[in-house]
């Protein structure tokens, strides 16, 4: 059976439970029509008249007066609540009571009429939001039919407070509405993806900062109003943004998007702007030039930095991985090879956002460009965007948010909890897993094998440090990802001892089947111990943003009764490693090799660039490429793992961490961590596979000791396949040894900007995938197109029985290896070879 569809039907059969489409309840939710007596209704919503009781209680204000349009008719379409305005003459405040800390919008509305008393298009004044500033020697545009000024403020405090101060020479300030509402506490996460010229890094404390929205795009859609949109926003359409408007073709759909399955909820962005977008339009391009998708949006001139939130949807697509595509904000690569089916765990038409942050530029704008990528596949090349956001980010340092330097430590940790922690859990896991079941295998486990775990108590000292100056998001209960304790109880049959399989530092790793059949590993932390949570609850987030087929999966979590539960994916068929030797498993065929080592370069390449902030797994070797049942490759063990490519500080810090015989000279040299040393052990276990042979065998004579050393000196000598496994002679094609044998060798380059990226990796694996198969006839799923009218010449690999399942009673010394157990790992036992 497929993995990936149990997976995906647990969790759409999980959400078609949970009332998913209830609509965001605010806690603090002000409207105020200032000026006003009465309460008006606006698109459904009361906004209180500050004029009378109960609205008039929020107004502080010694010197205001209120305001009305004489002729509302001379303003055609003019909002209800543009009617009337609040004018100050002194120093005036409004304040709200706060029920729940954390990120609220407020939304003040500015229209400058001319009355009678007072010219309103004179008005200047500054406003602030408890004692920060937000608008400064501000005035309205008195042709403006009506202004919002949004604003999104981490409110930490008993009371939001808005403060207008009169300035210049008229010496009056006016507001026409005010809203102060709650956000949902994922809405803004804390960090972003830093976009400039240095490559990617991480940028941490958003949450801190007050975003002022410049620009909100329902890119390829209509505009869009605060009735419809799910907090009230408003959202304009994307075509005077536009570059070159014939390089895009509006497309839309119909039905509603799946939300749930790639971490964007409805209050991201609400249905309209997931179900419409721009693609490329190719039937205005000549031949098949490949072009950008560009929109330009212009900025007032500041040395601000800017949020810019770009919103996905892939509806076009009628398969996952079809669609490839990059992204460029000012020029410079932001996500590339962006498949966006992988990361919304293999579905289609399931919203996903990203956040980026990035400097102001001398031309004041900021582009945004979406256009094919290298892995694009030839007659599906496109590129889709569906919705936008950019802010401004304020420099609100005065509100209690930490310097830069603070700041950046403080993301290095944060990283190191996402990269690292947070993967420990379910890297022991699956590590356990794989553990337990190599010990059914062959009872002497090497001691090398559970290396992985010491990194644990390293991070462990790290998760404090973070632990006091984040805001725990409240879980994204829009992953969808939630599964009941009862439901895990049932599982693991209430915790059954027998059925444990590992144990660490946080707790318990059991055994278990879902209802419907499904076997997990459950992560169980102490219960009852609070310690962890925010840790928790990040690992949920962050490993729910990694998704991807090629990725060893978390399946759900539950959060109920103290409890802090995670599970993963189980993974069937093991280690490659006890796939190659040692093990007696029979020899998997050339064409097995290349699709595992495909699988895993992708899950590489999506490690590095495809999640905010590109980790780096730093342990990269045959034990942690673990097989499911169809023998798809998926990396695991990310206990090492690590944000990056990092700031100079974490270069520093980073102590040399790996397994012998995989790990980069560079980097062992100079202690500069980069993605490239992933390459490297990769380079390492592509010749393990070619080879069958261990990294390193102190066995063998000096020469051949390090695999790295001995497959480089016969590569140079040009006759690599004299240490081919024995299986594999005369079974590869000359082709497509020659460019495996080159990636491997490009791979082990002494430096690492020698050494190709992960994403050339796969680009050549494929290729001599393809090598290989010339002539034979091709598997649908296969991305290229060669076609298959050649005679197909008969393939030479023993097919495995997958179907054949001993169970291993051996006397190992687990008390655990009892029925029940054995039972359960008779699903995880392959022992045909023996
Ligand atoms: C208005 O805001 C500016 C910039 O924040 C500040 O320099 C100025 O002192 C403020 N004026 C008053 C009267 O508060
Ligand atoms: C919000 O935070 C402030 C400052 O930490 C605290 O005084 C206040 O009680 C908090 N409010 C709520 C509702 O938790
Ligand atoms: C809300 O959306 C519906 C469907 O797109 C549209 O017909 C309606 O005019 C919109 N209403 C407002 C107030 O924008
Ligand atoms: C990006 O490149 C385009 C086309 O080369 C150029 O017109 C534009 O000025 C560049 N924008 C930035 C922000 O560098
Ligand atoms: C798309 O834009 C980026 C950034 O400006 C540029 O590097 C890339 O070459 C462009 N791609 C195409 C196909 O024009």
């Amino acid at each position: 059976m497929n993995l990936a569809s149990i997976l995906a039907f647990i969790i759409t059969a999980h959400f078609a439970v949970s009332p998913s489409s209830a609509a965001f309840a605010p806690p603090d939710n002000y409207l105020i029509n200032c000026g006003s007596v009465e309460t008006t209704t606006v698109d459904n919503r009361d906004f209180k008249g500050d004029s009378s009781s109960p609205g008039s209680a929020f107004l502080s204000a010694a010197g205001s007066s209120s305001i009305a349009v004489q002729n509302p008719n001379s303003y055609p379409g003019l909002s209800d609540l543009y009617r009337t305005a609040r004018v100050f003459t002194s120093v005036s405040r409004y304040e709200f009571g706060v029920t729940k800390n954390g990120t609220h919008m407020v939304r003040l509305h500015f229209f400058a009429f001319n009355s009678q008393k007072h010219d309103l298009g004179l008005a200047q004044f500054n406003v602030s939001v408890n004692g920060y500033p937000i608008l400064s020697g501000f005035s309205v545009d008195r042709t403006k039919n009506g202004k919002i000024k949004e604003f999104f403020v981490n409110v930490q405090d008993v009371k939001v407070v808005v403060v207008f101060t009169p300035l210049g020479r008229l010496g009056i300030a006016f507001v026409n509405a005010i809203e102060v509402i709650s956000a949902p506490d994922e809405l803004i996460a804390d960090g972003a993806q830093l976009v400039r010229t240095s490559g990617p890094e991480n940028y941490v404390g958003l949450r801190s900062k007050i975003l002022e929205t410049l620009h909100r795009i329902n890119v390829g859609g209509a505009k869009i109003t605060p009735f419809n949109d799910t907090l009230w926003r408003d959202w304009i359409p994307d075509e005077e943004f536009l570059v070159v408007k014939n390089a895009a073709k509006r497309v839309s759909r119909s039905t509603p998007p799946n939300y749930e399955q790639g971490g964007a909820t409805r209050e991201t962005a609400p249905d309209q702007v997931y179900i419409t977008a721009q693609v490329m339009n190719m039937a205005d391009v000549i031949s098949s030039a490949l072009f950008n998708i560009s929109w330009v949006f212009p900025l007032s001139p500041d040395n601000s930095r800017y949020f810019v939130r770009m919103h996905f949807c892939d509806f076009v697509s009628t398969m996952p991985h079809q669609l490839y595509f990059n992204v460029y904000i000012n020029n410079y690569s932001a996500i590339a090879d962006l498949d966006l089916s992988a990361v919304t765990f293999n579905s289609l038409a399931t919203p996903y956002y990203k956040d980026f942050v990035v400097d102001s530029n001398s031309l004041n704008s900021i582009r945004v460009s979406v256009g094919p990528s290298s892995l694009s596949i030839p007659g599906k090349v496109n590129a889709i965007l569906n919705g936008l956001e950019i802010m401004r980010i304020m420099n609100n340092d005065g509100l209690g948010s930490q310097g830069g330097s603070k700041k950046k430590r403080t993301w290095i940790l944060v990283g190191a909890i996402l990269g690292g922690f947070f993967f420990i859990c379910f890297v022991v896991l699956a590590f356990l897993l794989m553990g337990k079941c190599m010990k059914k295998e062959k009872p002497k486990q090497k001691p090398a094998e559970s290396s992985a775990w010491s990194p644990l108590t390293v991070r462990g000292s790290s998760y404090t440090k973070v632990s006091e100056g984040t805001t725990t998001a409240s879980l994204a209960h829009n992953l969808g990802l939630k599964i009941s304790f009862a439901e895990i109880q049932y599982a693991t049959n209430s915790f059954d001892k027998k059925l444990i399989i590992g144990s660490g530092g946080f707790g318990m790793v059991f055994k278990g089947v879902l209802q419907d059949g499904t076997e997990v590993a459950v992560k169980r932390g102490v219960p009852g111990s609070r310690q962890g949570l925010p840790e928790f609850q990040t690992e949920i987030t962050v490993l729910s943003k990694i998704r991807h087929r090629h990725l060893v999966s978390l399946i759900g979590y539950c959060e109920e009764q103290s409890e802090m539960i995670l599970v993963y994916e189980f993974m069937e068929k093991g280690a490659l490693k006890s796939h190659l030797y040692g093990t007696g498993m029979p020899p998997l065929s050339w064409k097995q090799r290349l699709e595992i080592c495909i699988g895993s370069a992708r899950g590489l390449h999506y490690l590095h660039t495809g999640s905010a902030q590109g980790i780096i797994h730093r342990d990269v070797k045959s034990t942690n490429i673990l097989l499911d049942e169809n023998y798809v490759a998926k990396v695991a063990d990310f206990g090492l793992s690590r944000a990056g490519p990092c700031l100079d500080e974490t270069h520093v810090s980073t102590g040399v961490k790996g397994s012998f015989g995989y790990l980069d000279p560079e980097y062992f040299k100079r202690q500069q961590l980069t993605d490239k040393s992933d390459v490297y052990s990769f380079g390492v276990v592509l010749f393990e596979v070619l080879c069958a042979r261990p990294a390193i065998d102190p066995l063998l004579s000096r020469e051949q000791v390090n695999l790295a050393e001995w497959a480089m000196l016969w590569q140079k000598r040009g006759m690599l396949e004299q240490i081919v496994d024995p299986f594999l002679t005369g079974k590869i094609k000359t082709d497509s040894l020659r460019k495996f044998g080159d990636t491997a060798t490009k791979c082990l380059a002494d430096y690492g900007v020698d050494r190709p990226t992960m994403g050339d990796v796969l680009w050549n694996l494929e290729y001599a995938l393809q090598l290989q198969e010339t002539g034979m006839s091709r598997e649908p799923h296969e991305d290229s197109s060669t076609n298959a009218t050649e005679i197909p010449v008969p393939v030479l690999i023993p097919r495995i029985p997958s179907t054949t399942v001993r169970i291993d009673e051996d006397n190992t010394d687990q008390s655990s290896s009892d029925m029940s157990t054995s039972k359960v790992f008779s699903q995880l036992i392959t022992s045909e070879g023996r």
